[in-house]
């Protein structure tokens, strides 16, 4: 398909190209960013991550990023080496040294660090964390809802690996994608291992069914901070809003569909598996969810 596109697009921009980077407390010209071979992020996927975005001089939900990334690393067992305090500072100094005020996008990341050798045991990484956040102007530009495909990769059972991780490691979700572009669509459209519909590749997933907003239980997938935003919205709003299962055929019939992440806040979708999810465009249930939250990101920045 030539007018691919994905849920993370954005406009280009020719200031990504000489961009600081932080490794390790220091905040370096891009070209000169780099970690070992020996890391265990690069080696194994071994570490944990967050993706903030920056409006008006503030990064939205910061304290909800924070405790998400917190946990994460708790349960993989990673300490982190650095406070709350210490990461919002080295994000303001990432903000400042790079000039931005708004419409930026970070991604921070920590892996279990430079291992002695190269094998997958944890206790070989005796260096501390790698520590890195990868700052970008960024400005979302999807020419077009999105296209999505259901896949054979579906979101497994908590104890093989939690969906609620966000590991380097997205071997399943990547592999997801791929299945999806070959199937002639942008990104995928996961299942849980019950078969209900779950989660996409890369975002959380909702409908709109009769004036109803529905998204999964919440098993198996991400605890998107968006996702969680988007039913507050709707309880305080009026909007019927229910996490619950729903099947493909539930999701093939729905009025709207959409995505939610913090990159592209919400994103519609006009197509799954080669069905149109109602007109094709984005629907008023849509149209308004994403004002109300446009509304929550100008009062959680004034
Ligand atoms: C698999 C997956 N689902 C959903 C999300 C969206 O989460 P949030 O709304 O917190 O950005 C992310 C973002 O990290 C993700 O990786």
């Amino acid at each position: 398909m030539n007018d691919h596109m994905t849920t993370h697009q954005a406009e280009e921009d020719a200031r990504n190209e000489d961009i600081k980077i932080f490794v390790n407390g220091q905040v370096i010209p891009r070209a000169d960013a780099k970690i070992s071979v020996y890391d265990s992020g690069f080696m194994l996927g071994d570490g944990v991550w967050e993706g903030l975005r920056l409006y008006e001089g503030t990064w939205a939900f910061a304290d909800e990023h924070l405790d998400r990334l917190f946990e994460a690393a708790k349960a993989i067992d990673l300490d982190i080496g650095m406070t709350r305090g210490e990461i919002l500072e080295a994000l303001e100094q990432v903000r400042a040294k790079n000039g931005m005020e708004t419409d930026a996008h970070a991604r921070l990341m920590v892996t279990r660090g430079v291992k002695v050798r190269p094998f997958q045991h944890p206790s070989l990484s005796r260096s501390g964390p790698t520590v890195v956040i990868i700052m970008e102007h960024s400005r979302p530009s999807l020419p077009r809802p999105i296209r999505l495909a259901t896949v054979p990769h579906i979101r497994g059972l908590p104890m093989s690996q939690d969906a609620k991780l966000n590991s380097h490691s997205k071997l399943n979700c990547v592999l997801a994608c791929i299945a999806a572009e070959k199937a002639g669509a942008d990104e995928a459209l996961m299942l849980d291992v019950h078969g209900f519909v779950n989660t996409t590749n890369a975002c959380n997933f909702f409908i709109v069914r009769n004036g109803e907003v529905w998204t999964s239980t919440g098993d198996y997938c991400m605890n998107g901070i968006t996702r969680r935003k988007v039913i507050e919205l709707c309880r305080t709003n009026g909007i019927p809003v229910y996490e619950r299962n729903y099947s493909l055929v539930d999701t093939y019939g729905a009025d709207e569909a959409f995505l939610t992440g913090t990159f592209g806040a919400q994103t519609p979708v006009s197509e799954i598996d080669g069905r149109h999810i109602g007109d094709g465009k984005m629907g008023p249930i849509t149209g308004r969810i994403r004002q109300l939250y446009k509304d929550l990101i100008a009062a959680e920045v004034a």
